[in-house]
């Protein structure tokens, strides 16, 4: 048989409204398409370190350590923990949904002791019942959060938190923040943050494949003084070198064309304004949630804990809800999400990066609303 290749490649085109990735900026698509730097080369370091300052601008961290793994979100999740904590060490983890949950198995698998404080899907973790465990457990070494639960549409009041946690030095604050850079207000330097972690395929609008993190000099201080390594793969000590270092010492072949990429949606960030950015996610998040309320349509999450950027809407009883998503996909080229294992039925409608916007919602709206009518589902529309 003569081998042969395969056609040329030819995705459809999609517009991208669950829970991330989202559309591409066409400004970091233009990007990937610039000359390749090597990776040693003194100019691609200059680019890197104007990505650093600018996600310092982004995420409102004047101090510490900045940069973009070479990650997805998970993979900052875990960073994190390996370099922050140590076996044996107590973690107290905040889990309400899907990646709260992620938190408490990393941890475990990086040998810590987890406390858990576990709330029902879509019920914020009080900032209360936090505390209470540290209280229970003044030995505490890091205390982690989701900021923005992806798996049910709620914000975590992360400001209070951190506020709350000042007078506990003792205990670091860290926050996935996966969803929320580039989408909600953070502010790393002013919350007393000690580990942010995000990606780039969601608010951020670039492709994933990268994980901007930011450490506190306190927990720069944790990893220095750790007595056990890191894995190589994983060592800030090492990963700084290269990212922040001058002149760069070599760890691994960084993503040149995500950084790029990464460069052009920071640029646009900081043009359009960072809170002005925000300001955008929560318009457009806040029209969609009403039209779906309009609808007869309920959300998942506690509407003052509700997220802008992720909307999660209950299936109604005698809906298949995987059928309406699949529709929405092949008929409209929509894509929406669906619950994640263990989640009560649900639509997970995202408005993230370039499609945050009131056009995009009621396009989703419009698709959504007429699959429904056609199945005489029951919605007031
Ligand atoms: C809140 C949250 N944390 C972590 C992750 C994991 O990110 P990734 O899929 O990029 O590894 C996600 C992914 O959707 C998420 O929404």
């Amino acid at each position: 048989m003569t081998p042969s290749a395969s056609p040329p490649l030819a995705p459809s085109e999609r517009l991208l409204c669950g829970p991330g990735p989202t559309n591409v900026d066409p400004a970091a698509l233009a990007a990937m398409q610039r000359p390749m730097l090597g990776h040693m080369d003194p100019e691609l370091h200059e680019i890197i370190s104007e990505v650093v300052r600018m996600l310092r601008l982004v995420y409102k961290a004047p101090e510490g350590l900045v940069l973009p793994l070479q990650a997805t979100g998970t993979t900052g999740m875990e960073t994190g923990l390996l370099n922050l904590t140590e076996p044996g060490d107590t973690v107290v983890v905040g889990a309400s949904g899907y990646f709260g949950r992620r938190l408490i198995e990393i941890a475990r698998r990086a040998g810590c002791e987890v406390v858990e404080v576990v709330e029902d899907w879509g019920v914020h973790v009080p900032n209360e019942r936090l505390l209470e465990a540290l209280d229970a457990h003044p030995e505490t070494a890091l205390l982690a959060v989701v900021h923005g639960e992806t798996s049910t549409g709620s914000l975590h009041p992360l400001a209070v938190l951190g506020e709350a946690l000042k007078d506990r030095p003792g205990t670091l604050l860290m926050a996935d923040c996966v969803t929320t850079l580039g989408g909600t207000t953070i502010d790393v330097g002013g919350w007393g943050v000690d580990y942010a972690y995000s990606c780039t395929q969601k608010c951020v609008g670039s492709a994933p494949g990268m994980s901007p993190v930011a450490v506190s000099e306190a927990a720069i201080e944790r990893f220095e003084v750790r007595a056990t390594p890191v894995p190589f793969s994983f060592d800030f000590d090492l990963l700084r070198k290269y990212w922040v270092g001058r002149p760069a010492a070599y760890h691994h072949t960084a993503p040149i064309l995500h950084i790029y990429a990464l460069y052009e949606v920071l640029r646009e960030t900081l043009t359009e304004g960072v809170d002005e950015r925000c300001a955008r996610h929560v318009a457009a998040g806040t029209h969609l949630q009403q039209r779906v309320r309009d609808a007869g349509l309920d959300l998942l999450a506690e509407p003052e804990h509700q997220l802008a950027q992720l909307s999660a809407v209950k299936v109604p009883g005698g809906v298949d809800g995987k059928s309406v998503a699949a529709e929405l996909l092949t008929e409209h080229g929509i894509e929406i999400g669906g619950g994640l294992p263990g989640a009560p039925a649900m639509w997970r409608i995202g408005l993230m990066g370039p499609n945050a916007t009131e056009a995009t919602a009621d396009r989703v709206c419009d698709a959504l609303i007429g699959v429904l009518e056609a199945k005489d589902a029951p919605i007031s529309a």
